[in-house]
């Protein structure tokens, strides 16, 4: 009895001593200290003895118990120290520094284009990208059978129609805003409404959806020079010194009269180049705002008027950054590559 537990003693500090995880080392413990363990398993055969050598033996293998006990105990320090000193950090070292990310363009862009015009008094707002219809088109005098409807084809919204306000669509336009905005306030109306859009177009220069920024202003005795002095204002302040714009008559439902707003090419500001051509390259559509939609939008055609200007983020912002972009898909597309250079 006697050498078996010495032998075991020795084998069981032999083993700890090799150990090399902490793995192992709970291991051994198991093996030879745990409850069906080698060292219990001697203690058992105890009451075969004879009481003289059960009081010898006994003592022996509590002894053995405490020596298996400290030698793991030695071990499993040394594996700690080890690992902590493995573990050293040179807290001088530089550190790696974290990657900052950045405005999109996108927002990058409705942001300039709203300083601009908050400048001048004009007070940012946002309409519903799901609108009705009577706000996207019936009550901007754009009636269902009107062929500039078309102009505007629509992703409509599979729900209940609305009685008085017609079908539910993604709004194709901002205009939807000139009404929302005479209904939410009494003139003066100073509105920069910044919103997405959307119509079913894609290729390389329509995205599905896409962003429209519309002015709107409503006042006693406004006039078509007002307009002309807050496009020329703009692109002096957001394209820069020497731009100006130009109105050329045009056509919409919404406002009478109508205009396309040019702005002077960059490079020979109106002159006309390779480039260019004309001089002149067109920045979006304004007019005066129809009686019609005032008298909807509750406000008397007699005492007040407007003029309103809804033109495309995208455009504006690839025009002043002079990117050449011919393909305008990469805005959306969240490729790092493009992202980052901005
Ligand atoms: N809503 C028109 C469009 O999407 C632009 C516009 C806005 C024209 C306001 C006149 C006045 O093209």
């Amino acid at each position: 009895m006697t050498e078996k537990i010495i032998n075991l003693k020795n084998e069981a500090i032999g083993n700890i001593l090799e150990a090399k995880e902490e793995k192992e080392l709970e291991r051994l413990r198991i093996l030879y200290l745990g409850r069906s363990g080698k060292v219990n398993q001697l203690t058992k055969e105890l009451p075969n003895l004879s009481n003289e050598e059960k009081k010898e033996t006994g003592r022996l293998l509590n002894e053995t118990k405490k020596t298996i006990e400290e030698v793991l105990r030695q071990a499993q320090d040394k594996l700690t120290k080890g690992k902590e000193e493995k573990e050293w950090i040179d807290v001088t070292a530089p550190g790696i520094p974290p990657k900052i990310g950045h405005l999109h363009l996108l927002t990058q862009a409705i942001r300039e284009i709203s300083e601009v015009f908050e400048k001048i008094g004009f007070v940012r707002v946002r309409y519903p990208e799901v609108e009705w219809e009577w706000y996207a088109f019936e009550g901007l005098n754009m009636p269902a059978t009107h062929p500039a409807r078309d102009d505007f084809e629509s992703f409509f919204i599979d729900a209940k129609p609305d009685p008085k306000l017609g079908k539910m669509c993604l709004t194709p336009h901002t205009s939807n805003g000139q009404l929302r905005e005479m209904e939410r306030v009494k003139p003066p109306i100073r509105m920069i409404n910044i919103a997405r859009c959307h119509r079913p177009n894609w290729d390389i220069i329509h995205t599905p959806t896409f962003h429209q920024f519309e002015g709107l202003i409503v006042d006693k005795g406004i006039n078509i020079t007002h307009l002309k002095g807050v496009t020329d204002y703009f692109a002096l302040n957001f394209f820069g010194p020497g731009r100006k714009t130009r109105l050329r008559p045009f056509h919409f439902q919404f406002t009478e009269p109508s205009f396309e707003v040019d702005i002077n090419c960059p490079l020979c500001l109106g002159k006309g180049c390779r480039t260019c051509k004309s001089g002149w390259v067109e920045l979006g559509g304004a007019g005066m705002v129809h009686p019609i939609v005032l008298k909807n939008g509750g406000v008397d055609p007699e005492e007040y008027s407007g003029f309103a200007f809804g033109w495309g983020v995208e455009r504006t912002y690839i025009m002043k950054s002079g990117l050449n972009l011919g393909d305008i898909r990469p805005l959306y597309e969240s490729d790092l590559r493009f992202i980052n250079q901005f």
